[in-house]
């Protein structure tokens, strides 16, 4: 009655609902690696005969040659991977397959092989963040001196320069590597021979299996091995705040493409047509990127409520840990490589981005800055002056320095001929020269700084 679908009752039930093959045969590299490592040890434990153990690694060899060729056969009634590559090794070999589970359980052989899939996912991250960042350095390079309205409530604030623009997401892009790699560092010790919970009476050498899969240390405590998934949540945490930040330039560049700025022409390569209006030219891939920032932290939310409720050590709730990390490094590899090309190859309008520093009286607060240092006056005071002239050239409809001196004067009698040298928008972005500032002269400096840091030149 309650079947359904599965005809066969219960056992198909239980066979598609238990079955993690279809997703975790993505593990077959490090699941191979780790069983290698883990027979070698035995071996040399005097655990298993040397005889056996030859035998055993020529086998493993021989599945990853297979796998290599023709992909991982997907059994559900073997489960997972590693009851995948076991059934094929005595399959291969023959009742001696049997050993090499000797001192260990999927439970420490699951949290080794994740370990050391998400470890590759840090290290393919931070290369991504490092070929964005090599795009965004050799643009602001490009354009330290190229003058655009900086925003504030997305309304015109100051004038800033382009070059400036991008190296803040050069900035944000290198705090995302430190807490890759920070993630990284916190991952890197080996669960292998905390067995199924509880450790092992056999006289293995964890130390052995941690050197030889590249772990830093075992971990120390059996219980907390293969029950923590900190390793997975760090990561994905750390491609969320990623994410966000790709989203952020992605949203950039879609507003900075449209015809009302148009600041920037996307990349042919990474945008599409339309199927109706001949004219239009999409920015799919930034929207993409804008859209996959939110599947990306969705994945840590799943992961964090799969775990959040768990007693110690291992239940099988923890099989589901695997697809949102697959799910979320995949998007955020895309989304690396898609923003680095969108960086290294739109063209910049910068006589446009200029015109536009220019139309939304972006000066003003160099008007009132110069009535503060030149004339003395209290910044509040200059504030209001520098209201009423800025009222009095959109009257005009002219921009700030447009308006004439004796105008201005007739606003505050204080002004002189010397205010027009302040009220350009390329004095207002020298002027901005303290440290870390707008300036052409500091962006030169902190991109040095950046090209060097990453090798360039
Ligand atoms: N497929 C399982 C997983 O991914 C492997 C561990 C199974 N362990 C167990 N005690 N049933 O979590």
């Amino acid at each position: 009655m309650w079947g359904g679908r599965f005809a066969e009752g219960p056992s198909a039930i239980m066979r598609e609902i238990n079955a993690s093959i279809p997703f975790d045969k993505q593990l077959w590299r490090q699941d191979i690696a780790g069983s290698r490592a883990h027979i070698a040890m035995l071996a040399a434990q005097g655990i298993v005969s040397a005889e056996d153990a030859v035998t055993i690694d020529g086998g493993l060899e021989q599945i990853a040659a297979e796998y290599e060729r023709d992909g991982v056969p997907e059994d559900w009634d073997l489960e997972d991977i590693h009851m995948t590559v076991e059934a094929r090794l005595s399959e291969l070999i023959g009742p001696v397959a049997g050993r090499l589970h000797t001192a260990r359980s999927r439970n420490d052989q699951v949290a080794t092989d994740f370990r050391l899939w998400v470890r590759d996912a840090m290290e393919r991250a931070d290369a991504g963040l490092a070929a964005l960042q090599r795009a965004l350095v050799t643009r602001a390079g490009e354009h330290t001196g190229s003058i655009m309205p900086g925003f504030t409530h997305l309304q015109t604030a100051q004038p800033v320069t382009l070059g400036h623009h991008l190296m803040a997401y050069y900035e944000m892009t290198s705090r995302d590597r430190s807490r890759f790699a920070d993630a990284r560092a916190r991952l890197n010790e080996c669960p292998l021979g905390s067995a199924a919970l509880a450790g092992t009476g056999f006289p293995i050498d964890r130390q052995a299996t941690s050197d030889a899969l590249g772990f830093g240390a075992p971990t120390r405590n059996s219980l907390d091995a293969v029950s923590d998934r900190d390793f997975a949540l760090d990561y994905l945490m750390a491609a969320s705040q990623c994410a966000l930040h790709l989203s952020r330039l992605a949203e950039e560049m879609i507003l900075w493409a449209s015809q009302p700025f148009g600041f920037i022409r996307l990349p042919d390569t990474l945008s599409t047509g339309s199927s109706i209006m001949p004219q239009k030219k999409n920015p799919d891939a930034a929207e993409l990127v804008r859209g996959h920032a939110g599947r990306i932290i969705g994945c840590a939310t799943s992961l964090m409520i799969t775990m959040k409720g768990l007693p110690l050590a291992y239940s099988k709730d923890m099989q589901d840990d695997k697809p949102p990390v697959f799910e979320a490094a995949g998007l955020l590899d895309l989304c690396l490589a898609a923003m680095a090309g969108m960086v290294a190859d739109s063209a910049f309008d910068t006589v446009r981005m200029r015109a536009a520093a220019e139309a939304g009286y972006a000066t003003a607060t160099d008007l009132a800055d110069w009535l503060v240092t030149e004339a003395g006056i209290p910044f509040r005071e200059a504030h209001h002056i520098t209201g009423a002239a800025v009222k009095l050239a959109e009257e005009r409809k002219v921009a700030l320095d447009a308006l004439p001196l004796t105008d201005l004067r007739a606003i505050d009698a204080r002004i002189d001929e010397r205010v027009f040298a302040a009220l350009s928008v390329e004095s207002s972005v020298a002027a901005r020269s303290s440290y870390g500032g707008t300036a052409p002269e500091q962006v030169k400096q902190r991109v040095e700084q950046a090209r060097e840091a990453l090798g360039l030149d």
